[in-house]
């Protein structure tokens, strides 16, 4: 079973861009800026917020976090993002998702303006994606796609299945492997037999969001198993995966682990699609 390390792999991508933004001021007389937006206050995404501020520090980035109180109404949180929009000191704006139940996502992400959606996820972009035109990717189906360049898996002619359906991470990412010339398979909770469609992965990747749900009896010898869960252990309330990792490790061919496998990536991708939204601006 080989490690796929996430966090060394971002390490150098970042050590790259930092290289590439230590160049922009002589060139451009500025560093890309980005403007990373929560509302309210949950725990997830004070953590997630706070470690993107973090590296665009490591990369030279400029980074403001604006926080906003979660009772805001809709129209103001729209006046916010024209504002960024209008504003030419802004290279990228990231809202922070989920937002509270009264506020419309596909509203606010509508609203960014589709050349600073350093996310990917503006309707112009998502449309990119799938007419294969030029567009910004989304960050966490990026850093997988990466993950598995770096380990020098091809994904051509690979059995893909893809657990979970959302626009975030689920569609893309089968979209991608497909682009990679992939056979994809994508399951959800109401696809049937769950066990025996995983067990024909040649590569799987789990962003279904429920805690160790991959049991061994459900890979194959030799799979890649790429884990994007972000969960509490319901036995120790430790941070985990959607993997049960010690017991799918040892069959494995290769797995990352949670902490340190796709979490690092999705964020170094987001310091690249900062710079490249910066580039397209100059
Ligand atoms: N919440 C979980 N993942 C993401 C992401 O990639 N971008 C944003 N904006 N919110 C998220």
């Amino acid at each position: 079973m080989k490690l796929i390390d996430g966090k060394q792999i971002s390490a150098s991508l970042k050590e790259a861009l930092k290289e590439q933004v230590a160049t922009f001021p002589a060139r451009y007389g500025r560093v890309p800026h980005l403007v990373v937006v929560r509302v309210g206050e949950d725990p997830a995404s004070v953590v997630y917020v706070r470690n993107k501020a973090k590296a665009c520090e490591a990369c030279g980035i400029r980074n403001t976090t604006i926080v906003l109180d979660e009772t805001i109404p809709e129209e103001a949180l729209l006046d916010k993002i024209h504002a960024l929009n209008a504003d030419d000191s802004v290279d990228g704006i990231l809202v922070q998702l989920p937002l509270p139940k009264h506020l419309s996502e596909a509203k606010v992400i509508e609203t960014i303006a589709r050349e600073k959606d350093v996310d990917g996820f503006h309707p112009y972009n998502v449309a990119g994606l799938w007419q294969k035109t030029p567009h910004m990717s989304p960050c966490t189906p990026k850093g997988i796609m990466k993950l598995l360049e770096a380990e020098g898996i091809d994904p051509k002619g690979k059995r893909a299945v893809v657990i979970g359906r959302s626009n975030i991470v689920g569609l893309p990412v089968a979209k991608m492997l497909l682009d990679a010339n992939a056979t994809v398979t994508l399951c959800h909770t109401r696809t049937v037999n769950l066990p025996e469609v995983t067990r024909q992965a040649d590569i799987l990747v789990v962003a279904a969001g429920r805690a160790k749900m991959v049991t061994a009896d459900m890979v194959a010898d030799g799979c890649i198993v790429v884990d994007v869960g972000m969960d509490r252990d319901p036995d120790t309330g430790k941070l985990c995966g959607d993997v049960d990792f010690d017991a799918v490790a040892p069959k494995a061919g290769a797995i990352t682990p949670v902490p340190g496998g796709v979490g690092p990536m999705t964020i170094a991708c987001l310091m690249e699609n900062t710079v490249e939204c910066f580039l397209q601006r100059q």
